[in-house]
């Protein structure tokens, strides 16, 4: 199996706006600069039959969100808090972008080599944090495959984070964030964007559904 994947234009401007127009029923949560949909329901009715096409296996879609934001995200894993997990991908799905004098090459969410299998984090090493759904991991030593280095590429793309943030983490991939495509990555992976601000993006909306792998017999 692969670790990631990028699914280009398999999302329809009719599916797309069907999406948007779902994100906007239902907005619920309202934080500084964010607004969240966690009703997934419509989505996945509408995504599982596409995203069956290219992510094989048995798995379920246990959780995800609508997220509009106008800022970008801190290196995280969606790891859920499940005591017994079974992560299986985390499928990423951008809808809309409000921007000016875009780059698309500045705007992209990195997955790195660093793995995760406890509680949902944030890793802010170096920053006090405040936990939200996800608890912030300052020490990491429970992050596997950390490095003792600090990778170049990364401090120059997330100019929005501390640097010490980025300590001991690498690039896997780094995929473009562009409505129609999905992104496809192994759940235990950590994650961030890049700093899209400086792609002239100012506000995105994006859908992410997390998948968990069913047990012969389990469901
Ligand atoms: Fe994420």
């Amino acid at each position: 199996m692969f670790d990631t994947k990028l699914c280009k234009s398999v999302l329809s401007p009719t599916i797309i706006q069907e999406l948007i127009a779902d994100f906007e029923s239902g907005c619920d949560h309202h934080l500084v600069g964010r607004r969240f949909n966690v009703n997934i329901e419509r989505a996945k009715e509408l995504l599982t039959p596409i995203i069956k096409e290219h992510l094989p296996g048995d798995w379920v879609i246990d959780g995800g969100n609508y997220f509009e934001t106008v800022r970008p995200y801190r290196l995280h894993c969606d790891s859920g808090k499940d005591e017994v997990k079974r992560l299986y991908y985390n499928v990423v799905i951008p809808l809309q972008l409000w921007a000016t004098d875009y780059k698309p090459e500045l705007n992209k969410l990195i997955v790195t080599n660093q793995t995760w299998n406890y509680d949902a984090a944030f890793f802010i090493k170096g920053d006090v944090g405040q936990n939200e759904y996800n608890v912030c991991v300052q020490n990491y030593a429970g992050v596997g495959n950390i490095t003792d280095t600090t990778e170049q590429y990364l401090l120059e793309n997330c100019g929005h984070l501390n640097p010490q943030n980025l300590e001991g983490f690498t690039t896997k991939a780094s995929l473009e964030w562009c409505p129609g495509d999905i992104m496809l990555f192994r759940r235990d992976l950590v994650h961030v964007t890049t700093d899209w601000r400086k792609a002239g993006v100012e506000r995105k909306l994006g859908l992410s559904l997390f998948t968990s792998y069913i047990e012969p017999g389990s469901v």
